[in-house]
């Protein structure tokens, strides 16, 4: 490693005995290491970790009131991924003694009394690998931390086009995007008692607003007209849900895959007698199925410019009259259970 890097590099040097912290510090001084931290009493030694982070440790064992292996557990048990090396400074050589300093986390050992050569060696050679540790670890967390901002973003910025593209499809043919609040807060709320997770509910909440997507391409003439319609016209109005799938396709993004999913789905009915690929039962995804109850309730309790709004009672009518024919049996049961929240969701985001 660089010298200079090396010459700026923090070292603590823990010994209750002042003749051998002067020591040390001149010897070290003097091959121009320039920051020394010199500790006489070792229950210093935490606070002063705290204050500025040594790169190398050099530590007595023998100190009045913590001794030297009471403060590597002290150490260790701050649990720093960059605990630096620490090298314990001993007159003896017992083999026990050597031992249970290393189990105690020490790195390494100088004898006493200092020889020059030996303390400048060990510390050159134990600071060169701690720099290049510390390198490497600062290099990986600003890189993680790069990709984590970068997913978050990614992320907003998709759940915001998603929105956006929602109420863009909602606007032309209702008074207001809350349509889609309140539909995709129902799909939110019925995934959650079914029992999908936490994500996969916030999935459906934000991939649902997008089940009409596909209306973008259908002329005002159809999508605004007050009346009935003709048999060509329905024709162009259901091909919304084929148009929305594609509009959707090409991401394979959790979010989109379900976008796409409840675009193609959401007019398909429990007895196969939907639009577009009269899929029946449990071949319709769970996510479509629970977009079309949740918009066919609000679609039918909205005004629209063909029709007038319903009461929730009426609306509740239908859906009970349609369970096991236009919708899964088992989610009309949840719907009926869960009736007051979906009341509840409706008010709040009323017209
Ligand atoms: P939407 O208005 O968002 O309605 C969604 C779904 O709610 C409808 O899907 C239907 O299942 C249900 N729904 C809404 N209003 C009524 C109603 O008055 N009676 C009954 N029984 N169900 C209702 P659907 O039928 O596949 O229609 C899809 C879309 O086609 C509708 O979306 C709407 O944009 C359009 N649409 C359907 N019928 C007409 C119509 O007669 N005139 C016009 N201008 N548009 C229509
Ligand atoms: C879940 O994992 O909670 C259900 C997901 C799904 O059906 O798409
Ligand atoms: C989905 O919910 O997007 C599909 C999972 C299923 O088949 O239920
Ligand atoms: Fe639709
Ligand atoms: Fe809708």
């Amino acid at each position: 490693m660089r010298i200079e890097q090396q010459q700026h590099a923090r070292i603590f040097v823990i010994d209750d005995e002042a003749s051998n912290l002067k020591l040390i510090d001149r010897m070290l001084r003097g091959q121009g290491y320039q920051n020394l931290i010199l500790i006489d009493d070792s229950r210093e030694v935490l606070v002063q970790y705290q204050v500025a982070r040594p790169d190398l440790i050099l530590l007595d064992i023998n100190m009045p009131h913590l001794d030297g292996y009471e403060v590597l557990s002290q150490l260790r048990a701050l649990d720093d991924p960059l605990l630096p090396p620490v090298v314990v400074l001993t007159a003896q050589h017992t083999k026990d003694y050597l031992l249970r300093a290393l189990a105690s986390g020490a790195r390494d050992f100088i004898s006493k009394p200092f020889d020059r050569n030996e303390l400048l060696m060990r510390v050159r050679n134990l600071l060169d690998a701690h720099l290049a540790h510390r390198l490497v670890y600062d290099q990986k967390s600003i890189l993680q931390s790069l990709v984590q901002e970068q997913t978050e973003e990614l992320y907003h910025t998709r759940l915001q086009v998603v929105q956006r593209l929602g109420m863009a499809a909602e606007y032309r043919d209702e008074e207001t995007g809350n349509h889609i609040l309140r539909m995709s807060h129902t799909c939110a709320l019925l995934a959650k008692q079914i029992g999908w997770d936490p994500v996969q509910c916030d999935l459906i909440l934000n991939a649902s607003p997008m089940h009409d997507i596909g209306k973008i391409a259908i002329p005002d003439a159809i999508l605004l007209k007050p009346g009935r319609f003709e048999p060509d016209e329905w024709a162009i109005m259901k091909s919304h849900a084929t148009v929305g799938a594609r509009l959707l396709e090409g991401d394979d993004s959790d979010l989109m895959c379900m976008a796409r999913d409840i675009a193609l789905t959401h007019h398909e009915k429990w007895d196969g007698s939907g639009y577009p690929s009269g899929l029946a039962g449990d071949a319709i995804p769970m996510s479509g199925r629970i977009a079309a109850l949740s918009d066919v309730f609000d679609a039918l309790t909205s005004v629209r410019p063909y029709k007038k709004a319903w009461s929730v009672e009426a609306a509740v009518d239908l859906i009970e009259e349609n369970a096991g024919k236009h919708f899964d049996p088992a989610l009309v049961e949840v719907f009926m259970r869960e009736l007051p929240t979906i009341i509840e969701i409706r008010n709040r985001y009323a017209e």
